[in-house]
């Protein structure tokens, strides 16, 4: 790692999912006035940079990532001038503003779709989609009312990450695809026209002075020629495998260098794409230096709590990264997947575990990304079904209950429900009564609680890990504990059920009190040994 690495290189990005951070206007939705409040929070955490999740013109069929204009802010977050003044404000703090792009598909309420359902088979409104005819005796020949079921055989047998099929017969019989929801068209990406819009928006954002992009489906977008079928179509998102023909074909790599000669324009910003690619050297081919700057490696969302685990995650993301000499990532949770809490064993025993975890992934090289309400210790939240509103629990015929556990509205303050979100008492998800006591203001009175404790670990790794390289040095404790040295300092977590000795040294923190000097079971510390 050079002297002058760029900023993102061991960044602390704060991910918001802005319909769940601060609602500003009462409606019961979180917009973007209601983040430029709340900044004090963000910056108090330490972070360095801002991930929104998206905000552009949407019907919000899939909350944001079904966008109708790319280039302009959704009045329901407050349009783009308070866009305008979350990026001068957040600036003025030192933090900077990622946004989330979304280059896969756009809404179906998007004017280029609504062209395409209104223009004839074989068109140039046709040619911005996937429209194909279906397989069958019928095909796409025969013309259907479309009041009715329209029937027929579609063209493949891929299947929506959402559940159902990927395809949707409009009016005069052919199907168009949709890797996600019917509502969000994927875009045809052998067709100039796309990459040219596509520029338009990166430069718009760019020069208005966003900090870079994090990318939807990175390794979506181009598809196989021919659509062959895919030979496991039950699969899910988390156990993806790479031999999906839906995803990571080949001529990803060509849009992603589109990208990046766009983006070389403007030094100061950062590229990190979403990346459900698992073979190491596939996914550094993303993270080539005429592509993405950073991408997500999901494997740490997927170790479980066992040092094995964890450690086979650490070493491959790091070799992942390093074959491309990109910086690694870090993740816990986002708003995909259920909340680290609740994964590690709910209650008193996830939380600690998620503290460990925090102390783990915070003490290792590269790029951080937390999620907001990480740094308040909330668990996933179980809720009615007459609350759901993610597409994936109507297009999977209600068997998965989808990611509305994991975005319920951050609780500020208060007593009872809005708790300070709003002020509105009917906030687009509920909130559960029991979180008065991990509201930020609780938080704040209790110097033992979970956000103190996301202060201390993040002051610490700005002062004390001075990483000069992508890698740690594995210790050998015992069978039940992970060790590391990152940075000169030392990582012990200890995932078995008896306390365990810590090496001598001085110790930086620890996720729970140390019992008589040893590290209690579901809690790490970091040690100074030199
Ligand atoms: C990504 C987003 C997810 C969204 C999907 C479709 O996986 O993270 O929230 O539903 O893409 O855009």
């Amino acid at each position: 790692m050079s002297e002058a690495v760029p900023w993102w290189t061991n960044a602390i990005f704060y991910q918001i999912y802005p319909r769940s951070f601060a609602d500003s206007n009462g409606d019961g939705v979180g917009d973007l006035e209601g983040v430029t409040a709340h900044l004090d929070h963000v910056s108090e955490l330490g972070v360095d940079a801002i991930w929104l999740n998206p905000v552009m013109v949407s019907p919000m069929a899939d909350h944001g990532y079904d966008v109708a204009d790319p280039r302009d802010v959704d009045p329901l977050f407050g349009g783009l001038g308070a866009l305008e003044r979350l990026i001068t404000e957040a600036h003025a703090r030192g933090i900077r503003i990622t946004m989330d792009l979304v280059p896969n598909h756009t809404s179906s309420a998007h004017s280029w779709f609504q062209a395409a359902l209104t223009a004839a088979p074989g068109s140039v409104e046709r040619e911005r989609y996937i429209f194909r005819d279906g397989r069958g005796p019928s095909g796409g020949q025969e013309r259907s009312d479309p009041g009715n079921d329209l029937g027929g055989t579609p063209p493949n047998n891929w299947v929506s990450v959402f559940g159902g099929p990927a395809w949707t017969r409009v009016a005069d019989g052919q199907w168009y695809l949709h890797l996600f929801d019917a509502e969000q068209p994927d875009l045809n990406w052998d067709n100039p026209e796309v990459f040219s819009d596509l520029e338009k928006t990166l430069r718009f954002w760019l020069d208005r002075g966003v900090d870079g992009f994090r990318i939807d489906v990175a390794h979506g977008m181009a598809k196989p020629p021919g659509l062959p079928d895919m030979s496991n179509p039950d699969v899910e998102m988390l156990t993806l495998d790479d031999h999906d023909p839906r995803f990571n074909h080949e001529g990803v790599h060509d849009i992603h260098r589109g990208i990046r000669s766009v983006l070389d324009d403007y030094p100061h910003a950062v590229t990190i794409g979403e990346i459900w690619v698992f073979d190491n050297a596939d996914f550094a081919k993303y993270l080539r230096p005429d592509e993405l700057h950073m991408g997500f490696n999901f494997r740490l969302v997927r170790a479980e709590f066992d040092p094995a685990d964890i450690r086979g995650a650490v070493e491959n993301a790091l070799a992942a990264a390093g074959l491309a000499d990109a910086s690694p990532t870090w993740t816990l949770s986002n708003h995909d997947v259920e909340r680290e809490v609740s994964r590690y064993g709910d209650g008193a025993t996830g939380l600690a575990r998620a503290r460990a975890m925090a102390m783990v992934m915070l003490a290792l090289p590269g790029a951080v990304f937390l999620y907001n309400g990480e740094e308040l210790g909330l668990p996933n939240v179980d809720l009615p079904d007459d609350a759901l509103q993610d597409p994936v629990w109507e297009r999977s015929k209600h068997t998965e209950r989808g990611r509305d556990g994991c975005r319920v509205p951050m609780p500020w303050s208060g007593a009872a429900p809005p708790f300070g979100f709003s002020s509105n008492p009917d906030t687009w998800l509920p909130m559960p009564p029991e979180w008065s006591a991990l509201t930020v203001e609780r938080q704040l009175a209790d110097p033992d609680s979970t956000l103190h404790f996301f202060r201390t670990i993040l002051r610490l790794r700005h002062s004390h890990f001075h990483f000069t390289e992508f890698d740690v040095e594995w210790l050998q404790l015992r069978d039940d504990a992970l060790a590391f040295v990152s940075a000169g300092v030392l990582c012990v977590l200890n995932t078995g059920r008896t306390p365990l000795e810590l090496p001598a040294g001085e110790l930086l923190a620890a996720s729970a009190p140390l019992l008589e000097g040893q590290l209690p079971p579901d809690s790490a510390a970091w040690i100074v040994t030199g």
